[in-house]
């Protein structure tokens, strides 16, 4: 293998063009690939702006021809040479008008025949690819998607810092808090017996930073959750994370459609109009179902309890008589959809805790048959279908449940229904802001209520009345940012009062020991002068997938985990030396199949 002493880059692959033509330069790279004619060696040489073709010619330099004979895929290289007009143009590359007469090379490193195809569009085993990570980031799409990862980051370092804000590190080695997500421990050495817990989120670090008077802060920071993954989540992802003093809802969503707006303009230079659509909660899940809808297409939900709730039909009166309802969507033009389609349809819903649909399609002459047609007379039918808008084609599809059931099962047959009709223009961008979330979830396991975003968050001033009369219809302070269905951040203006934080945790469980116990900082920070604070935090991996319209988190993150939490690449989590564990102070139980 050679170096490159005495070589200089002159520039990137494809930074050169047609204006070029007659200057020498020096480029390195990887060899893309490679074709000897004979008498011609055409090599691609890639770097990552693109490609760019170098030429080896027997007749100019027969031992220089040898050389390149040796070139395999993904041979590191360095050429000097010439730029020079091709004569078989490529239109398919940046830099097809032009190749390099090459005049020197240098084989600077060998490489062994690549486990992976590295070409475009290969659906080579993911698992196989994330083993070779650094392999299958040398593909274009994917060196696009975090060079995307960068402009963004920095675009909001750019926006935040122009706006007053200071970035502040929190640290990582912090302490295990109940409520949220499962946490990820790390045993503490020194103080065996004790752990220090990753961060979920720099939560109650960002308001003692509020406290202590920094005003405005934002960081972009890694964040720890042991949770389920799927393919909009990771155990370990990143936030932009904000929080500002003296502020109320209207001044956080303000600042953060102007950092929105200039994100877009900046990535992909879309005009965004500002402000954004607002919708409460409440409003939200009884139009789609769905705290995050996507508002890219109709397909709205209607209520049609009061029509069924007396009907023969018992699984529509004993929703309705239960305290549940019966909604339903159109799907208009979808009356040709087969039986097996609605079966289909049927089993999807299941997954949601629905027990099934029933179903109504409108016929030619607007004749309505369907699922429960025998359970009612063509006038009430009708009825029904007037409601819905419907017209002849249209297929509507009903549901019976508990509302949340009911929601949860429509909201998502809505999207499925949207995904198989191509309503999903993945060029439009609809935000949507979510606001006046529940403060509190009650959950009939625990029998006990849980935050519905974070026990720190304020409930709205109207509701302080009900607080403890009618815990559950509660509002907070709390919104979300939506995109395309997605939620891309979301945020809360914060209890400032150490008393009141108290009453808030004794509302979701916590004596008055296991509050102190838990948070006992965050209370007593709270009694030395706390300003009105709030904020939010964005998932920075989940904006970079809207941005680059991939729907796999794994594309956007460079090391990413699999399903299990697993680094296929470097095989953590793995199991480390007994000595270790010693000083650890930890002995490791048996596994329940070893028992
Ligand atoms: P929240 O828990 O809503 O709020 O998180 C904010 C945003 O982070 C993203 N996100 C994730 N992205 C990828 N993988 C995950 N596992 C994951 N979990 C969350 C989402 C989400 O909207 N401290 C509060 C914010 C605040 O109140 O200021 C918080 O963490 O896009």
């Amino acid at each position: 293998m050679e170096n490159i002493k005495g070589l200089k880059r002159t520039g990137y692959c494809a930074e050169y063009d047609i204006k070029d033509i007659n200057k020498k330069v020096v480029l390195m790279g990887w060899v893309n690939r490679s074709r000897n004619l004979g008498s011609i060696i055409f090599c691609d040489l890639r770097d990552r702006t693109g490609l760019i073709q170098v030429v080896f010619r027997h007749e100019s330099n027969k031992n220089l021809f040898v050389k390149a004979e040796n070139l395999k895929a993904e041979y590191v290289i360095a050429v000097v040479g010439i730029i020079c007009e091709r004569e078989d143009k490529n239109p398919n590359i940046k830099t097809g008008d032009i190749e390099v007469e090459v005049s020197e090379l240098r084989i600077l490193s060998e490489s062994a025949v690549p486990v992976i195809d590295i070409t475009e569009n290969t659906s080579t085993n993911e698992l196989l690819r994330l083993k070779y990570r650094f392999l299958d980031l040398r593909k274009p799409k994917l060196q696009q998607y975090l060079f995307m990862r960068n402009k963004i980051a920095k675009c909001a370092r750019d926006f935040y810092s122009e706006n007053g804000f200071i970035e502040v590190e929190t640290p990582v080695l912090t302490r295990s808090t109940p409520e949220g997500a499962r946490d990820y421990l790390v045993p503490s050495r020194v103080n065996q017996g004790t752990f220090y817990a990753l961060p979920q989120s720099p939560q109650l670090l960002k308001q003692l930073l509020m406290i202590s008077g920094f005003d405005k802060y934002y960081q972009i920071v890694k964040c720890f959750r042991d949770e389920d993954l799927r393919a909009n989540r990771q155990p370990e992802f990143t936030q932009i994370d904000l929080e500002m003093s003296f502020v109320d809802i209207d001044d956080v969503i303000s600042i953060n459609e102007k950092f929105i707006k200039k994100l877009f303009k900046d990535t992909l230079d879309i005009e965004l109009d500002i402000p954004f659509l607002r919708m409460t909660y409440e409003e939200a899940m009884n139009r789609f179902g769905s705290d995050k809808p996507d508002l890219r297409f109709g397909m709205e939900l209607v209520d049609i309890s009061n029509l069924v709730s007396s009907c023969d039909f018992k699984v529509f009166s004993d929703a309705c008589s239960n305290n549940g309802s019966v909604r339903g969507i159109n799907a208009k033009g979808c009356a040709s959809f087969s039986r097996k389609d609605i079966d289909k349809l049927i089993e999807f819903v299941k997954d949601y805790k629905a027990k099934g649909i029933a179903w109504l399609k409108i016929g030619t002459g607007n004749e309505i048959t369907g699922s429960i047609s025998k359970y009612f007379n063509q006038e009430q039918l009708k009825e029904i279908a007037h409601v819905f808008n419907a017209e002849e084609n249209d297929l509507i599809m009903l549901i019976a449940d508990k509302n949340q059931i009911v929601y949860n099962a429509l909201g998502a047959l809505r999207i499925e229904i949207a995904k198989e009709l191509n309503l999903l223009d993945s060029n439009k961008y609809n935000f949507l802001w979510v606001t006046e979330f529940p403060l509190l979830e009650y959950n009939e396991e625990d029998k006990r209520f849980y935050a519905k975003h974070h026990p720190f968050t304020s409930p709205m001033d109207e509701d302080l009345n009900i607080l403890y009369s009618d815990s559950g219809s509660v509002r907070a302070k709390a919104y979300d940012i939506v995109l395309n269905g997605e939620e891309i951040g979301g945020g809360s203006i914060r209890i400032n009062d150490s008393n009141f934080q108290h009453e808030m945790l004794n509302i979701l469980g916590f004596s008055k020991e296991k509050a102190e116990e838990s948070f006992g900082f965050l209370l007593n920070a709270l009694k030395y002068g706390a300003p009105p604070h709030g904020g939010m935090a964005y998932g920075l991996d989940r904006l970079v997938m809207s941005i680059t319209k991939t729907d796999n988190i794994r594309d956007v993150i460079a090391f990413p985990k699999i399903q299990s939490g697993a680094c296929p690449l470097t095989d953590a989590p793995n199991v480390v030396e007994a000595k270790q564990l010693d000083e650890l102070g930890i002995s490791l139980k048996a596994k329940k199949n070893e028992v």
